[in-house]
């Protein structure tokens, strides 16, 4: 039985219900009613397109209809933020592939920081999370937007008034969660499981490699390009998720302000490393770098042709490689021209326009 709208990205499981169908009641909200101690919530496995990985869920935070719809929820709600002006969705916005196309995004006081936004997509596959991947796991990162002067600037305990006044969402974190009091950890763990269910896996890319979908020529030739040692970008940008698993520099900055990783951690080595994001639905997620110091594709491609810092303290030996000369890679116009264009290919339409991530009161 699918029960969700986007039939091929979720499915419902029917372990939960199917204990209950004896109870003759529909609603499993009911069930406190007829004498059972309490009602739970309903098991989500999410069915993944063809070609993308099984989704990793921690057992920690399982997934549940209830969770995920509550963590929607939250996402959209500008009450966690100081004035109630501002919810995550404001700087991860879905026709930007969930990121935010201003350079800096500006928090609730009208100022930003020096990065980008950052797309949400996929993120149940990644190690880490911001671009100096501070927060080890969805649940860590969802803490911190709230309080950040630069952000959403709102205690948590102000929130967590806000949020425990609404009867309604003292109901839901109940069922979710079994909880009479909201706090942070919950708050965070619903947002999370929401994240984990937006999946892009439905793009012309797939639906290439599932047979569904021809590339042109241009297409072909620049996933060519990607996948071999002639552009040499699969190597950190790995089909068919094209997000890295390790933090590196590639040479953007030279002499590097912002410490990334290193602003960490604190060690020499890890100077200027950061996470190589997904590709995925990069043609919407301009500007780029992690302070979006490109706005086009094409310059991101010019970069890595012939402005890649070579000299910079801990960039990644693959941006010295023997087919590269001082860094660059010498490509025709041609070339370049078929690496945005095979880019342009990992647009997923299906998951910007998902009306299923879209906020639920519109
Ligand atoms: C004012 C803009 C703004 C708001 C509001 C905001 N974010 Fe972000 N988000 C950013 C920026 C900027 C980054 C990158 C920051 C960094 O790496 O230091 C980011 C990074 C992230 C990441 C990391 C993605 C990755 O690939 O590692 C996640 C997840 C995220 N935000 C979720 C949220 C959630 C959930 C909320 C609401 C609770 C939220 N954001 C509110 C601007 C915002
Ligand atoms: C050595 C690893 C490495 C290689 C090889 C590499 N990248 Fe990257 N890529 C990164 C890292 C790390 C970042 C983030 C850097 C930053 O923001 O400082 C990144 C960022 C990007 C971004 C911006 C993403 C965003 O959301 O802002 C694009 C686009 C991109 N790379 C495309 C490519 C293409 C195309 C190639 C091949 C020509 C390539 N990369 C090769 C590591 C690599």
């Amino acid at each position: 039985m699918l029960l969700i709208r986007n039939k091929t990205v979720l499915i419902l499981s029917l372990s939960a219900l199917t204990g209950l169908s004896t109870s003759c009641k529909h609603d499993p909200k009911e069930i406190p009613e007829v004498g059972i101690e309490k009602a739970e919530p309903t098991p989500l496995i999410i069915e993944v397109p063809q070609g993308i990985p099984p989704l990793p869920v921690p057992e920690e935070n399982p997934l549940t209809i209830e969770g995920v719809a509550l963590g929607r929820k939250l996402f959209y709600d500008e009450r966690l933020s100081k004035d109630q002006t501002q919810s995550c969705a404001s700087c991860h916005i879905d026709e930007h592939g969930y990121a935010d196309s201003n350079r800096f995004s500006i928090g609730v006081e009208g100022l930003s920081g020096s990065r980008n936004a950052m797309a949400i997509t996929n993120l149940a596959y990644a190690p880490g999370f911001f671009w100096d991947g501070r927060a080890k796991t969805l649940e860590i990162q969802a803490l911190e937007p709230v309080p950040n002067p630069l952000e959403m600037n709102l205690s948590w305990p102000v929130a967590l008034e806000r949020l425990n006044a609404d009867e309604k969402y003292r109901e839901e974190f109940k069922l979710v969660f079994g909880v009479d009091w909201i706090d942070s950890i919950d708050v965070a763990k619903a947002i999370a499981q929401f994240e984990r269910t937006m999946i892009s896996g439905n793009s012309k890319y797939d639906k290439f490699k599932r047979g569904q979908a021809e590339f042109t020529p241009l297409e072909l030739e620049g996933l060519d390009l990607f996948r071999t040692e002639s552009a040499d970008c699969f190597h950190c940008h790995a089909e068919p998720l094209f997000m890295g698993f390790e933090y590196l520099s590639n040479g953007v900055q030279g002499e590097i302000t912002d410490l990334g990783l290193g602003g960490i951690t604190g060690r020499p080595q890890d100077m200027g490393l950061f996470k190589p994001p997904t590709l995925r639905n990069i043609e919407y997620t301009a500007p780029y770098m992690h302070d979006g110091r490109f706005n086009t594709l094409e310059e991101v491609v010019e970069f890595y042709n012939s402005g890649v810092h070579v000299d910079e303290v801990n960039v990644s030996p693959l941006m010295k490689k023997s087919n590269r000369f001082n860094g660059d890679l010498d490509l025709t116009p041609r070339q370049k021209e078929a690496l945005v264009a095979f880019l342009k290919t990992l647009s997923d339409e299906d998951f910007i326009k998902n009306p299923d991530f879209q906020d639920p009161d519109k």
